[in-house]
């Protein structure tokens, strides 16, 4: 079979593209993939080997999982960063934000960039901390996934998201970066709720700290701590504040057959954490009539002793 010319060209420029593209990275992560690097040392005239700086280890694998996994390196970084030791003034190079690139692109009008930029403006971390707290203080532009759109594990989505406050709320350096005071513990200023780590893992920081957008899938006004939820029932009735958020997502209602979310939405009249267990409630009335028949007997024994 013969292939027309252009298609081979095409083949051609393609592969170089993905050869350069695959050196390039490589040539990146062959250092930012490695815990130590080495370095031919002119001075004198030998290889040396260096550690890396833990925070410049990046997960490749998580990066082609993300969003913009087929990227190069350098479409977002400077082309100089290609030479090393990399120039000092790189460090002050200023990077693309998300709206930079995502605001008004018609290819991405479902995500809705502009008015999640401006719910997040109305938040408490714009408000108190200013320019400093980027939309990169959440979502990493090197691994970010739209999960709550893709995964169908309720379970996975909150993980996700979680992490991405428990990474600062729970790490006293990171959260030192945004503010001089210490960050209260998690778990100290949340000990009213009861199963604390089953709801961590189970709902996300965001159904309690925000205000339910209807015409965004998530809601980025994180509001101040006076006003969160705190009522069991928002959540623990038939009617759940989940089913208005967590739960909405079309890829976790696919599941309806199968999961514990499909029972919840098919079902007006579920109360969530009241998940009732068949063999549990069986047994629980064999209990109950094994007590209610001791003290039948025991009456009855007692009537004949007087
Ligand atoms: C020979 C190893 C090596 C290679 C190759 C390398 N880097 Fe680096 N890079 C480092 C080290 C070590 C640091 C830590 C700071 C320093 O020593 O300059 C660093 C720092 C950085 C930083 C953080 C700068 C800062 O201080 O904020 C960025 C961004 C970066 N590199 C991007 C890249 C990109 C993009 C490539 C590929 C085009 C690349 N690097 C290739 C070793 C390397
Ligand atoms: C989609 C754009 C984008 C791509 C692609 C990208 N980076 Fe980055 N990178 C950023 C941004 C933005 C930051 C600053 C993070 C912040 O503001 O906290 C950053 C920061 C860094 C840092 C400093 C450490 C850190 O996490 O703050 C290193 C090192 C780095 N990038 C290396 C790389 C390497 C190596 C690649 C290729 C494998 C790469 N980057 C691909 C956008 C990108
Ligand atoms: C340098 C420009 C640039 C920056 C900065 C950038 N993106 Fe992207 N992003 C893109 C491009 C281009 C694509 C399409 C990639 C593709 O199709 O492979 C994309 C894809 C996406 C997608 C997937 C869209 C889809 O439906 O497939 C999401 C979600 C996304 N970006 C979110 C973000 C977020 C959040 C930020 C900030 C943390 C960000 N991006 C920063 C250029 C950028
Ligand atoms: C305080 C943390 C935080 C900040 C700051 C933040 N986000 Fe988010 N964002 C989240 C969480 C949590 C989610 C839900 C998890 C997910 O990505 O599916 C999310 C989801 C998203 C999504 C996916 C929405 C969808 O419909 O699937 C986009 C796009 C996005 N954010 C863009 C931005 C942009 C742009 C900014 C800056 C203007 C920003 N975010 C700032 C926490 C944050
Ligand atoms: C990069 C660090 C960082 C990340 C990521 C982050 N926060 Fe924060 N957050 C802060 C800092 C610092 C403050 C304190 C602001 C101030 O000085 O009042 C704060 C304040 C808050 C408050 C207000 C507390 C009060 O006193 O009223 C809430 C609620 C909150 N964050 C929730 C979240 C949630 C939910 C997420 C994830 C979606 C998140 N944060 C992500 C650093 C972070
Ligand atoms: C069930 C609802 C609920 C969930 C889930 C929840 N919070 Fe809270 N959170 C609250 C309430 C209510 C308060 C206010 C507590 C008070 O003032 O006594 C609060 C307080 C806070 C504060 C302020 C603490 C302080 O005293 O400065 C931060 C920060 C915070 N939460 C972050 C988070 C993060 C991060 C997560 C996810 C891991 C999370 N919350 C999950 C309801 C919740
Ligand atoms: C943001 C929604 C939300 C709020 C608010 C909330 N919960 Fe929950 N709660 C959940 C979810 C989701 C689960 C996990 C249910 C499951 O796994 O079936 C859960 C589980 C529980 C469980 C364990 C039930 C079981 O089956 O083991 C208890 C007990 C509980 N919650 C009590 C409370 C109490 C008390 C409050 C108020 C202080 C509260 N919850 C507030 C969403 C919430």
């Amino acid at each position: 079979m013969r292939f027309p010319q252009y298609r081979i060209s095409f083949l051609l420029l393609f592969l170089a593209s993905f050869t350069t593209n695959l050196k390039a990275d490589n040539d990146c992560l062959r250092c930012h993939a490695n815990n130590t690097h080495s370095i031919y040392n002119d001075w004198t005239e030998r290889n040396e080997k260096r550690l890396m700086n833990p925070y410049y280890i990046l997960d490749s694998l998580r990066i082609k999982a993300g969003v913009h996994g087929s990227f190069a390196c350098i479409d977002c970084h400077s082309s100089d960063y290609e030479t090393y030791p990399h120039q000092g003034e790189l460090k002050l190079e200023p990077l693309m934000t998300c709206i930079d690139c995502h605001g008004g692109d018609e290819n991405f009008a479902d995500y809705k960039f502009e008015e999640i930029e401006t719910e997040f403006g109305k938040s408490v971390h714009a408000t108190a901390l200013g320019e400093v707290f980027t939309c990169s203080k959440c979502h990493s532009q090197h691994y970010y996934q739209a999960k709550a759109r893709t995964s169908e594990s309720v379970r996975d989505i909150v993980k996700f998201s979680n992490e991405m406050c428990i990474s600062c709320h729970d790490n006293t350096s990171k959260y030192q970066l945004m503010s001089d005071s210490l960050s209260p513990k998690l778990v100290e200023t949340h000990d009213w709720l009861p199963n604390q780590k089953l709801h961590f893992e189970n709902v996300r920081c965001i159904e309690c700290h925000t205000q339910i957008q209807d015409s965004l899938m998530v809601s980025h006004n994180i509001l101040p701590k006076e006003k969160a939820l705190k009522l069991c029932v928002e959540c623990h009735t038939a009617n759940s504040h989940l089913n208005a958020s967590l739960y909405k997502y079309k890829n976790i209602q696919a599941r309806s057959e199968k999961g514990k979310v499909g029972i919840i939405l098919a079902n007006k009249s579920y109360v969530i954490g009241a998940y009732q267990n068949e063999t549990l409630n069986l047994l629980s009335i064999l209990i109950f009539m094994a007590v209610i028949g001791g003290i039948i007997i025991h009456s009855f024994f007692r009537i004949i002793k007087k």
